[in-house]
């Protein structure tokens, strides 16, 4: 017999379908199931109770389709706007609420912070509220941000995304979320919906989240309902978007699990219900999880073959003819951004409570958090070779931000450059069409303004070292004048004139 059992696979549901079900008078409504009879708290047959047995559900759930319900959304950042935005684009009366006064009066006077994110979305957004308040209408379609966390009375689902830090230990830091589980608890009300959205270890919904909440004297699924899902944003990405990206939705009981699933129906192309808030937490920690671990492996291989004296670009092109079974990952000067350097050893953490050891996950971190020494030593071993010594060398870093063509500076590996090469008593400057001015981060206090990006200006420095893909720095006359380029991200176009050193 195999010991293994079949899994089925996750069940999507379009927002159309899953309509169809929510009106359904069947009384059952299937549900995707990892595996039946999990044991984690749903029935053994795929199916969980219809939600008119609940009254709260179902008022909440006529306000989620006729979009007459109030959507309140916790931390207005790279991942909370984007979504409160959608929502009211939707035909919702959104809230977002923030604890910094500076983003919360930029976003009422319709700006915004993001530059990835348009300012006449939420332009547009504001003028929709303005437009239903003035027509007198008793639920405007629009989007008001605040500090005031009392407007939380006036909301009917809330959705936390605030940030999931690591300590200083690497430890996972859910400080913010247990403070706004705290602050939600003040105003929770019979028939509210809340969803944890920040990316955080299995277990979190139901053991730190829930315990916050039940100090109300409410219970879920009787009075209110609590969801995990996960936030998959990808900001920059032109393909996928908030919408289109599938959510995937697990409650800490089936009828949370319906409740949070029609909630994103509503806005979302496609929704993936699981049985649980843990395989939510989970299916998010694997996806960055299997990102950092094969960014790892090039990281590895890019070094091995440098040895061997080949191109790891040339081969990650050849690998990917094949057209099953390979999926490419590249090599670069190390990881950013709030998710993948940080998201794995939430897991970490949690695995050590249960006796287990994340071996692919440290070793991972382990290479990918090398990588900066590995480009700082190659502009060294570069200058060396020009005959120049790294101390008093004039140093430009192209890109600040840790990918291409945004403006998220966090985590990046481009700081830490910055500062190796300063320690070897470099004279360092960068250059971001993305972000004028450097601010202090959690990890440096790298504070400068940038220089421009000109052909002109590369002409001044004794070495230049590309750290972002950024499209400007795709244009071959940005290199026409330049002395020395380190290339950590194969984007310097082939045959301008400078000495191109990959690294
Ligand atoms: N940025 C991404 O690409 C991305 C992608 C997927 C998942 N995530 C996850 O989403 C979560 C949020 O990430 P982000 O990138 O939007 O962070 P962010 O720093 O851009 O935004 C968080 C916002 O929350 C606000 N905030 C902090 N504490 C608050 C509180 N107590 N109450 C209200 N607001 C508060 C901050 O002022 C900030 O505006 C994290 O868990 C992250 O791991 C991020």
């Amino acid at each position: 017999m195999d010991p293994v059992e079949p899994v089925e696979p996750a069940e999507t549901f379009t927002a159309e379908e899953l309509q169809r079900k929510l009106g359904a008078e069947a009384g059952e409504v299937e549900t995707a199931r990892a595996s039946a009879g999990d044991g984690l708290g749903t029935g053994g047959d795929g199916t969980m109770a219809a939600p008119s047995d609940n009254p709260l559900a179902s008022k909440l759930l006529a306000k989620l389709q006729r979009r007459t319900a109030t959507i309140g959304i916790i931390g207005q950042g790279y991942v909370g706007l984007p979504l409160a935005l959608l929502f009211s684009e939707e035909g919702f009366s959104v809230v977002g609420f923030d604890v910094d006064p500076a983003k919360v009066e930029m976003l009422n006077r319709g700006e915004s912070y993001i530059r990835h994110i348009g300012p006449e979305r939420v332009n547009a957004a504001r003028e929709r509220s303005r437009q239903d308040g003035a027509a007198g209408l008793e639920s405007t379609a629009g989007f008001e941000a605040t500090t005031d966390f009392s407007r939380l009375d006036d909301c009917d689902a809330i959705i936390i995304c605030v940030p999931t830090p690591l300590g200083v230990h690497r430890d996972p830091d859910l400080s913010y979320v247990r403070e706004t589980a705290a602050e939600i608890q003040k105003h929770l009300k019979p028939g509210q919906l809340v969803v944890l959205e920040s990316t955080t270890y299995p277990g979190t919904t139901d053991e730190e989240v829930l315990p916050i909440l039940e100090q109300s004297d409410l219970a879920t699924p009787d009075d209110f309902f609590l969801a995990f899902s996960p936030e998959r944003e990808d900001p920059g990405n032109k393909e996928f978007g908030t919408k289109s990206i599938p959510k995937v939705v697990g409650g800490v009981n089936e009828l949370s699990t319906y409740v949070a699933a029609a909630l994103y129906a509503q806005v979302m192309d496609q929704v993936v219900p699981v049985s649980h808030a843990r395989v939510a937490e989970s299916s998010k920690l694997l996806e960055n999880i299997y990102r950092s671990v094969n960014i790892a492996l090039v990281n590895e291989l890019k070094m091995i073959f440098e040895r061997m004296d080949i191109d790891i670009w040339e081969v990650i092109e050849a690998a990917k003819t094949k057209p099953f079974g390979f999926q490419a990952f590249y090599p670069g000067p190390g990881l950013g951004g709030h998710c993948i350097p940080l998201d794995p050893f939430y897991l970490s953490w949690k695995a050590s409570e249960y006796g287990h050891w994340t071996r692919f996950i440290e070793l991972a971190g382990e290479i990918n958090t090398s990588m900066p020494q590995w480009v700082a030593a190659h502009t060294v071993r570069a200058l060396n070779d020009e005959g120049k010594s790294i101390k008093d060398a004039r140093v430009l870093i192209l890109g600040l931000s840790y990918k291409a063509d945004i403006d998220d500076d966090r985590e990046s590996p481009s700081y830490e450059i910055i500062e190796l090469l300063r320690d070897l008593g470099a004279d360092v400057s960068y250059c971001d069409p993305h972000i004028p001015r450097s601010h202090a981060g959690r990890h440096h206090d790298v504070v400068m303004a940038g220089v421009p990006c000109t052909a002109e200006e590369l002409a001044r420095y004794d070495a230049v070292v590309l750290m972002t893909a950024h499209e400007e720095f795709g244009e071959a006359a940005l290199y026409e004048r330049a002395q020395l380029v380190i290339d950590t991200r194969n984007a310097v176009p082939a045959g301008v004139a400078a000495r191109v050193v990959k690294a």
